[in-house]
């Protein structure tokens, strides 16, 4: 049996806007069909997501030498903000979004950071729950701002380091 590849993450900045579009991309495609009002992912720019990383960073996840996997951070006023969490579709299933959402968290709690915060569509039930096993509870319900689905807010209490 072939073991399966390492993972490992990198941080990186909006130098590597590219790489991490490219993933998100990929990762989102999927919801075309799905969702009712499409996700604003599929028309970000290389320099619309460069200008998200420089707000706070990008993780970049790796199984063996390929690249599977992306998410972005901004740090907010009292909170930092989880976004655009991305997974090629063969890759799913083992881990890969967990270890960069813990990454992500434990970064901002180095920065002093005591709260994660992130959006997701009542119509992906399988996020909140990836969400919910992390630690995040629904905060808030609202109407997504271009048409008529929810959002739930969710929250985590980051440990201090
Ligand atoms: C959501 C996503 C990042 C999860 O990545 P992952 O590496 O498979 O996640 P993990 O292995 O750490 O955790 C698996 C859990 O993710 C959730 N999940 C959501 N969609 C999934 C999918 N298509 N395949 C596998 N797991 C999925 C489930 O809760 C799953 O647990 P389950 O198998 O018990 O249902 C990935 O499915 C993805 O890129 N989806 C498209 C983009 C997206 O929805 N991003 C998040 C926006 S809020």
């Amino acid at each position: 049996m072939t073991p399966e590849p390492a993972l490992t993450l990198a941080f990186v900045g909006p130098e590597q806007a590219e790489i991490v579009r490219e993933l998100m991309l990929a990762a989102f495609a999927e919801y075309e069909s799905v969702l009712t009002v499409p996700s604003s992912a599929m028309w970000e720019t290389i320099e619309d997501v460069a200008g998200h990383i420089a707000l706070g960073g990008a993780v970049l996840a790796r199984l063996g030498s390929e690249t599977v996997g992306s998410g972005r951070f901004e740090l907010r006023d009292d909170h930092v903000y989880i976004g655009r969490l991305s997974v090629l579709p063969p890759h799913r299933g083992r881990g890969v979004a967990a270890a960069m959402m813990l990454a992500m968290e434990q970064r901002a709690a180095a920065a002093g950071f005591r709260e994660a915060r992130i959006g997701v569509r009542t119509l992906l039930p399988r996020n909140i729950a990836l969400y919910e096993r992390l630690g995040y509870v629904v905060t808030n319900r609202y109407q997504h701002p271009r048409g008529d689905e929810i959002i739930v807010d969710m929250a985590k209490p980051l440990a201090p380091e």
